[in-house]
């Protein structure tokens, strides 16, 4: 496990944004594998910058992201799909046909899981793995539980996650109770892992994940096993480490 000391968000952005920049550089045609939350944002900032500077090209790139709330249409302004295209593919020349998201609104959770297992298989396996980090140690919606789940699979959503998230909501009630969100096996077959933490806030759970036990409680602690994890986290997030 690498770990980039960030000084603060602006820093931490910019360094996550190289590592997504090399990678799309080193393979014009990779899969990215890619997250929502207020993590990433700067992240994908400052790579829609780089492209208007035609300093990088999505024109080959595929992406796959983890998660999406059940029941939300793509153009609701809180959909996991109306958050990629808003912060990134509308401002860059990705191909949108190739940017999957988990289909929301497919009320049978168990097709909704198979469809999007079957394009994960499809796309041959993600080259660069962006993730965040939930409160409780949530990665994509994975949240603790007694098992590692393996596949995509339907969620009721943890009272912190709904408590965390419903400040982007106009009220608590209305954030969604479940999700849609690819499985542990899914993310740690990616070649490649990348983490962006931010905030005293997460300082707490980032040390869990780094030092703690590997254990389904803390989801994120799994990323220990991976052989190419790098957490770029600002000094913040790593008060306690
Ligand atoms: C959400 C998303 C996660 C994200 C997490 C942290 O619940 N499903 O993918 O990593 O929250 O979000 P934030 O970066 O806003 O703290």
């Amino acid at each position: 496990m690498i770990i980039y000391r960030a000084k603060d968000y602006k820093d931490l952005s910019r360094k996550a944004a190289n590592i997504l920049r090399a990678q799309i550089i080193m393979k014009p045609d990779c899969i990215l594998g890619l997250a929502t939350g207020s993590s990433p944002v700067g992240t994908y900032e400052k790579l829609v910058e780089w492209y208007q500077e035609g300093d990088l090209d999505f024109s080959k790139v595929s992406s796959i992201n983890l998660d999406e709330y059940k029941g939300l249409k793509p153009d609701n302004d809180q959909s996991y799909r109306y958050f990629m295209d808003t912060h990134l593919f509308n401002h860059i020349n990705i191909d949108k046909t190739r940017t999957f998201v988990p289909n929301g609104l497919e009320t049978d959770s168990e097709k909704a899981c198979k469809n999007y297992d079957e394009i994960i298989e499809k796309l041959g396996g993600v080259d660069l793995q962006l993730l965040g980090l939930g409160h409780n140690g949530h990665i994509g919606f994975n949240e603790p539980s007694d098992v590692f789940p393996c596949g995509t699979h339907c969620v009721d959503l943890a009272p912190s996650t709904i408590e965390a998230n419903k400040r982007f909501f106009t009220s608590e009630s209305e954030v969604p109770r479940q999700a849609y969100t690819m499985g542990i096996r899914s993310i740690m077959l990616a070649k490649k892992i990348i983490v962006v933490v931010s905030g005293k806030d997460k300082a707490e759970i980032l040390k869990k994940v780094i030092c703690g036990p590997i254990t389904p409680n803390v989801p994120a602690s799994v990323l220990q096993l991976h052989a190419d994890v790098t957490i770029v986290a600002d000094e913040a997030a790593l008060s306690q480490i």
